[in-house]
């Protein structure tokens, strides 16, 4: 089979298993069986797979029937242009999430040697994505649960990110609010349970720890704002990433605490997205 044919092979696979993406996927999957980059493809589209490449292709199509996430199945994905480790146990770092760091970066562009708090860490894609871009930043992650350390300890070593520092600890407990900050910075849990039964099959592999918020999503946003307001040095910032329709409450938690320039910005699919207020 010709790489041209793998191509509009999977393409069909993917479109039939209910991938809305199936294109992309298509280009990617082929991209990894081959190793080879997107201009390569084009120039080699007549080439034979190997029955290696081949017998990949088959394995990696399966999982996807079944919609184990294509994340997974590569074990890396792309952030805010690095690659982070991935897999069972951390949730896939999302574009989405790529605003937020929009938002602080801007925020820190003008804060030599910030301390930087990043809360409900994962896979350490914000922490580690702020602690590359500024490199005289000092990087502080909080996570509760050790499958998603061990991806964030090796994303920082991946990453070079010798400035970031991965702690086990939960937010509930104000592990670390004894410390002051000029960034805190948290993309937490914010899916209702309601809302948890509407959510991908991709997304179902994910873990629901990572995912599922009570309190109709808010109890996250709550307790950090309580619990680290006071870890957020005079002009310090807070910022969150924010669930659908969720922006306006985060907004009036933040003033109900005191915040000031409270910022809302949106994605690129025009959802606001980061929710930011000034201590
Ligand atoms: C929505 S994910 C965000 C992960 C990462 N920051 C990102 O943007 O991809 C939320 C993370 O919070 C962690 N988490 C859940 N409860 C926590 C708690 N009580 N304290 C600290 N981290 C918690 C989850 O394990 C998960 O990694």
């Amino acid at each position: 089979m010709t790489i041209f044919e793998a191509y509009n092979s999977a393409k069909k696979q993917l479109e039939s298993a209910g991938i809305e993406d199936y294109v992309f996927e298509a280009k990617q999957i082929i991209k990894h069986i081959t190793g080879f980059t997107s201009a390569q493809v084009l120039s080699f589209y007549n080439r034979e797979l190997t029955e290696f490449q081949l017998n990949n292709l088959t394995a990696i199509l399966h999982q996807r029937q079944i919609r184990y996430p294509l994340q997974y199945i590569f074990g890396e994905w792309d952030f805010y242009r690095r690659s982070f480790y991935v897999g069972p146990g951390v949730l896939v770092p999302r574009a989405d999430t790529e605003t937020v760091v929009d938002v602080c970066a801007e925020y820190l562009k003008d804060r030599p040697s910030a301390e930087i708090l990043d809360l409900c860490a994962g896979s350490g894609c914000i922490g580690i994505t702020l602690a590359v871009e500024f490199a005289d930043s000092d990087v502080s992650m909080v996570e509760k649960y050790d499958e998603a350390i061990r991806y964030a300890v090796k994303n920082i070593e991946r990453n070079g990110a010798g400035n970031a520092e991965i702690y086990k600890g939960d937010i509930f407990e104000r592990y670390l609010a004894d410390r002051k900050f000029d960034l805190i910075v948290s993309n937490p849990p914010y899916v209702t349970e309601n809302e948890m039964n509407t959510v991908s099959p991709e997304t179902r592999f994910e873990p629901e720890t990572a995912l599922e918020a009570g309190d109709g999503g808010m109890e996250f946003y709550k307790a950090i704002t309580e619990n680290y307001k006071n870890s957020i040095k005079d002009g310090g910032m807070l910022c969150f990433e924010a669930g659908v329709n969720q922006s306006k409450i985060i907004c009036g938690i933040l003033a109900d605490a005191g915040f000031h320039d409270i910022k809302v910005k949106k994605d690129l699919c025009g959802i606001e997205r980061a929710v930011s207020g000034i201590k």
